[in-house]
């Protein structure tokens, strides 16, 4: 299969390079193809920047269906301030209610997350995945010790990759700390999901996410009944993949 650029050797010349610069390499590669992932947190700053390149950009969330109703909001105010469609994927009915009858809504609780986040955000990613041959997403090095310490600017996306289609994966903020991320959204008055005002740093569905206390990591506020250094539904799973 022929390759647009060589990814590993792109990935070391755009490593240090800004997330715009990064974006802009994505775009001259698949144009308005690329489509980027929002999750209606602080990751408002890579649909800031792709928009300023590219106000066509393809945008979408997972609609996990259990998102804080702040969450919801906010990926309406973005929709407007930004003028763009924001694609809303939803969980397959027919996978969904059959967990729902059996378990009840929080089975997550007792036997782990991986069952609901497959049905609520594994497979919708997969079909919306199936559609493009690049995404974007807002995952960054410092969000997790564990599993995105090495998170490169580029890469092949191993977990939704098919043998049909190579599906290229770039991670335009993976250098920025979460001190500039913060810096860019208040330098430029960027709209920001107001649970950020109560503690919340890193935001996932409703039932996943806590608030963490001074000094705690963010990455502990979520699913924080299991095991504290693999924190990973499967978005990512190439990180976990990379590790092993
Ligand atoms: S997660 O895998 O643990 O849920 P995290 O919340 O850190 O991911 O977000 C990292 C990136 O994953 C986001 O910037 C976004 O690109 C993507 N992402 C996470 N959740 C969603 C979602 N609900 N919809 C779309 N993209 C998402
Ligand atoms: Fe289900 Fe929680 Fe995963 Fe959301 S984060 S899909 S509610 S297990």
């Amino acid at each position: 299969m022929s390759h647009p650029f060589d990814v590993a050797e792109t990935a070391a010349l755009y490593a240090k390079k800004s997330p715009q610069d990064i974006l802009k390499l994505a775009f001259s590669h698949f144009g308005d193809e690329l489509c980027l992932s929002f999750s209606g947190a602080e990751d408002v700053v890579l649909v800031d920047m792709a928009w300023k390149l590219n106000k066509n950009v393809k945008v979408f969330s997972l609609d996990t269906g259990r998102l804080h109703p702040e969450t919801y909001r906010f990926i309406e105010q973005v929709r407007e301030h930004y003028g763009i469609v924001i694609e809303l994927v939803s969980p397959d009915p027919t996978q969904l209610e059959p967990l729902v009858r059996e378990k009840g809504l929080f089975s997550f609780y007792k036997d782990g997350h991986g069952e609901c986040c497959s049905i609520r955000k594994i497979a919708p990613l997969r079909r919306q995945l199936s559609k493009t041959r690049a995404w974007a997403t807002g995952q960054r090095r410092d969000q997790s010790p564990g599993t995105r310490s090495e998170v490169a600017v580029v890469e092949i996306d191993s977990a939704f990759s098919t043998p049909e289609r190579t599906l290229y994966k770039f991670n335009p903020l993976a250098q920025m700390t979460s001190e500039e991320v913060w810096g860019y959204i208040r330098m430029l008055e960027l709209p920001y999901n107001s649970l950020h005002e109560r503690g919340f740093i890193s935001i996932g569905c409703e039932p996943c996410t806590r608030p963490v206390l001074p000094r705690q990591h963010e990455r502990e506020g979520r699913w924080w009944w299991e095991e504290a250094t693999q924190k990973e539904c499967g978005l990512h799973s190439g990180n976990l993949i990379a590790k092993v």
